[in-house]
């Protein structure tokens, strides 16, 4: 029988039931309100009493209301047909639903069950398999979705059967297995896992060491991020945040963008939606949409699938690595999901940490971070997450706890700077306070020294350099005024602009200029660090300015031009002429625009 119970009290959604029986941690139930029935998630037991957190408004629910529990925690449905979908938080299928709004207890399941799918077998009878091995493939868009043993199950089976190439559809059984005992068990193409566990169907999770290509010069050049890596981007309101991931969704080296928008306005998801189905994929021509899974829960959803969709996400992402594949995830905002669980445990009156969040924020927030990774599959294939996810910072404050505990959890820091965003200088990431702690792995500097050049990671570092320095010499310039320092300040100043406008600095709004491969940035970079080495001379302060704007004004237009192409040339020949014979004298002929 299962467990039953009803509602004894009510603060907001947060809902106090008393249960006939046991319930578990996490345990999903159905509250009965009038025929419509409320998904909610028990989140505290105490005695005969569960405090359940319910996914939507409770608007009407009266004490006495009944509530059925299922045996369960809040489960994804996993199975091929989930691309290029909007779900929403607990992955009910957005497209499904009429209306605008969502109406209470309208649930739309994820997968289309009568769908039919071209299945070829992977695996043959008399295989030994486990969680995760993958019996055969069907064609998902351009992805191979792989059909995989079901995470759950314990153990080793042999294969008895696999369907034959052909068309299936989602319920029909496409392999059986036996267990150790001999007992027979079916496998479809689709599955059910816990969001909030992970899934760890691998041999191996070892370090991530091999680049993961974003297109944006001041992650890719300055604070370059991994496959299986980890990154987060805290700014202040309106610093770009979320243009910031959006490119990255639409740059990223990954097979698939998995987009949780946490929170987050509803006009801009709503763009994200409108935005995605039309926009290529500047990698394979195709539409970006068909590599990408959204996951909204906006800032008008109810916040408790807030929580979930975060889960969710990373829960899907997870799925889809254990095809072999590589996956970008991205969150938007996961303040906004934290202010989630700050919410609930005030209603549970539990005692707060630092600023009213829950004490062990910092143990769920490194929880999840330790989700996404790099890892070798039990046949020796290999898949990653990569997990970037923006965290607003009260008044920007990046002391403040879900700034401080993230920074705990993730390896790459991209701190959007209020300063360089009022200036207009975007992406806002400030490239000096910002880090990546991937370029102190051996690992991946042997990969980059293999893979790009030996001498990447060097000049990485010196770009920085320059920046602090050029930084350093600004400062000395502000004190002591123009005349103030010897003219080499100056020099060394406009050299880190040039840094600055060249490589920092990218258009997101422009076709060309948006993404940079690796090869363009490493040619850049050098044309940069070429300009840095050359010592050019001055009569007094005010030649240096108008000369660096000629040079930064070369360069931008190179940026702004199709890679080697004739004006890309034309501008690089202009360039060249410009610093061979650039002393003051030039410089001043030559008009800045
Ligand atoms: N790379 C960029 N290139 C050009 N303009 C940009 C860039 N990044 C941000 N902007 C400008 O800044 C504005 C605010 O950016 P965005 O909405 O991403 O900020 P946000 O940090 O997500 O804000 P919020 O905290 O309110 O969510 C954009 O509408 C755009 O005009
Ligand atoms: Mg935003």
């Amino acid at each position: 029988m299962s467990t039953k119970g009803k509602v004894v009290g009510i603060i907001a959604n947060l809902v106090m039931v008393e249960v006939n029986q046991s319930v578990s941690q996490n345990e999903i139930c159905y509250i009965n309100l009038e025929g419509v029935k409320l998904m909610a998630e028990v989140i505290k037991i105490h005695g005969k009493n569960a405090y359940v957190q319910v996914f939507e408004s409770t608007r009407g629910l009266k004490t006495g209301t009944e509530v059925e529990f299922t045996g369960h925690m809040l489960e994804a449905t996993l199975g091929p047909g989930l691309l290029s979908k909007n779900f929403d938080g607990l992955l009910h299928d957005l497209n499904k639903m009429d209306g605008v709004f969502l109406k209470k207890g309208d649930y739309a399941a994820p997968l289309d069950e009568d769908s039919a799918w071209d299945f070829k077998p992977l695996a043959a009878k008399g295989d030994t398999v486990q969680a995760g091995s993958w019996i055969g493939e069907v064609k998902e868009n351009w992805i191979s979705h792989k059909i995989l043993v079901p995470f759950k199950w314990e153990g080793k089976y042999t294969v008895k059967s696999v369907a034959e190439k052909g068309e299936y559809t989602l319920n029909d059984t496409i392999a059986v297995v036996t267990d150790q005992k001999g007992d027979e068990h079916n496998i479809t193409m689709v599955q059910k896992w816990p969001v909030k566990l992970p899934i760890r169907a691998f041999k191996e999770k070892p370090r991530p060491f091999r680049l993961l290509e974003t297109g944006v010069r001041v992650i890719d050049s300055f604070n370059p991020i991994v496959e299986g890596g980890t990154g987060f981007i805290p700014g202040p309101f309106g610093t770009g945040k979320t243009v910031l991931q959006h490119a990255l969704s639409r740059q990223a080296d990954a097979d698939l963008i998995i987009v949780a928008a946490c929170g987050e306005r509803a006009n801009e998801v709503v763009e994200l939606f409108a935005e995605f189905p039309e926009l290529d994929d500047p990698r394979t021509g195709r539409k970006l949409m068909e590599r990408t899974i959204i996951i909204a829960n906006t800032s008008n959803m109810p916040v408790a699938a807030r929580e979930a969709s975060v889960y969710s996400a990373m829960t899907l992402a997870e799925y889809y690595r254990s095809m072999g594949l590589k996956i970008l995830l991205l969150a938007d905002s996961t303040s906004r999901w934290a202010q989630a669980l700050r919410e609930m445990s005030n209603r549970m009156e539990e005692l707060p940490g630092p600023d009213a969040f829950p004490m062990d924020l910092p143990a769920i927030i490194s929880n999840f971070y330790a989700r996404a990774g790099y890892v070798i599959l039990n046949n020796d294939q290999t898949g990653s997450v990569t997990f970037i996810g923006t965290v607003s910072p009260a008044g920007g404050n990046l002391k403040e706890p879900v700034t401080e505990s993230t920074k705990k959890a993730a390896r790459c820091f991209y701190a959007l700077s209020q300063k360089r965003a009022d200036s207009k200088r975007y992406p806002a990431i400030d490239a000096v306070d910002s880090y990546s702690k991937y370029i102190e792995y051996p690992e991946f500097v042997q990969y980059i020294k293999e893979n790009i050049s030996e001498d990447w990671v060097d000049h990485i570092n010196l770009a920085r350099n320059i920046l602090i320095r050029g930084h350093e010499a600004y400062e000395q310039i502000n004190i002591l005024g123009d005349d103030g320092v010897p003219v080499d300040y100056h020099q060394e100043f406009w050299k880190s602009e040039v840094v600055d406008f060249v490589l920092l600095q990218q258009d997101a709004f422009d076709k060309i200029d948006a993404s940079t491969p690796i090869e363009r940035q490493q040619y850049m970079l050098s044309k940069v660090l070429d300009i840095y080495h050359k010592e050019f001379s001055f009569e007094n302060f005010e030649e240096v300015n108008p000369f660096f704007k000629t040079i930064i004004n070369y360069m931008k237009q190179m940026n702004y031009s199709e890679f080697k192409s004739e004006h890309f040339k034309k501008y690089e020949k202009e360039l060249d002429e410009f610093t061979t014979n650039g002393k003051s004298g030039s410089a001043k002929k030559s008009e800045t625009k």
